[in-house]
């Protein structure tokens, strides 16, 4: 055999090995290590909602023009308001006071990047909300800031998410522990990101008197959310 045939030989066996390899299935990571499963998903999300209303989340996420404070979630002092974009009105900036890291001592304002309140337009209002309505808000584009469930998983691991396990001195962190809480958020994602069925009885504020107090008031902010639910 000559040396030219021999490396034409080595040429075929190449390609058609390279050829083989390309026609293997490709399955995207997350399919393959966690395939749809809506009772998991339900239950990691079920497993996650204490952090969600926990006052660390919930004093940004809440009813209201402005942001709340502590554990009892008491209205922002200062007259503190929510502004045109969620970061303050023009005299009272959150920027004025909260910087993107905790100052030192008690009753000093906390920080992480990005401080501020959702805008207006997509306030992010969680207070109130069952299970699964809180499910159905983080899913819908509309109303978490045009994000997949996977950029839901993402904006999990910001700073100012994250920020809630370590909320600066005198403050309560929260205590499921973060990673228990990330590996649930990713599983929701993963495997579906459906919503449990349950429904369980209404929270605060969100029994029929109040729904139909607001309603004649027409000044519901957490309407939209239960529209059509
Ligand atoms: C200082 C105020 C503040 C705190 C505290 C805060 N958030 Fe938010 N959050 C925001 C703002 C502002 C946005 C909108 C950001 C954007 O769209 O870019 C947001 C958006 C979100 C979103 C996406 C929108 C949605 O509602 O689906 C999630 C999820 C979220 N936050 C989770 C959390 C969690 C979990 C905590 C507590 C561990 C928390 N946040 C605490 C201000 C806050
Ligand atoms: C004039 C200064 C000032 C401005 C402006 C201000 N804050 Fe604060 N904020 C504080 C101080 C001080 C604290 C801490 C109070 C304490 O610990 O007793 C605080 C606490 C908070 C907390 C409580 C955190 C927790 O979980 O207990 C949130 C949330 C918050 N601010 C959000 C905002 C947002 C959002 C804005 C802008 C819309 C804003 N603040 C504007 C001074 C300010």
């Amino acid at each position: 055999m000559n040396t030219t045939r021999m490396i034409f030989r080595a040429i075929f066996i190449a390609v058609a090995l390279f050829s083989a390899l390309l026609s293997l299935p490709v399955v995207p990571a997350a399919a393959q290590v966690a395939p749809h499963d809506d009772a998991a998903a339900a239950a990691a999300f079920e497993a996650l909602v204490p952090v969600l209303r926990h006052p660390r989340c919930i004093n940004c996420h809440s009813t209201g023009d402005f942001p709340r404070q502590g554990d009892d979630s008491h209205r922002h002092t200062m007259r503190v308001h929510r502004g045109p974009d969620g970061h303050g009105i023009n005299a009272v900036k959150c920027s004025t006071c909260h910087q993107d890291h905790n100052l030192v001592g008690l009753h000093t304002p906390p920080g992480a990047p990005d401080w501020g309140l959702p805008s207006p337009a997509i306030p992010m209002i969680w207070e109130g909300l069952t299970e699964r309505q809180l499910c159905e808000l983080l899913k819908d584009p509309d109303r978490n800031g045009h994000r997949t469930p996977e950029q839901i998983v993402e904006h999990m691991h910001t700073p100012l998410v994250l920020w809630g396990w370590t909320p600066g001195e005198g403050r309560t962190p929260i205590p499921t522990p973060q990673d228990k809480f990330l590996s649930n958020v990713q599983e929701w994602a993963a495997k579906g990101a459906a919503c449990p069925v349950t429904t369980p009885p209404p929270p605060l504020g969100n029994n029929p008197r109040a729904k139909r107090a607001r309603a004649e008031q027409g000044t519901s902010p957490i309407r939209p959310n239960e529209a059509g639910k």
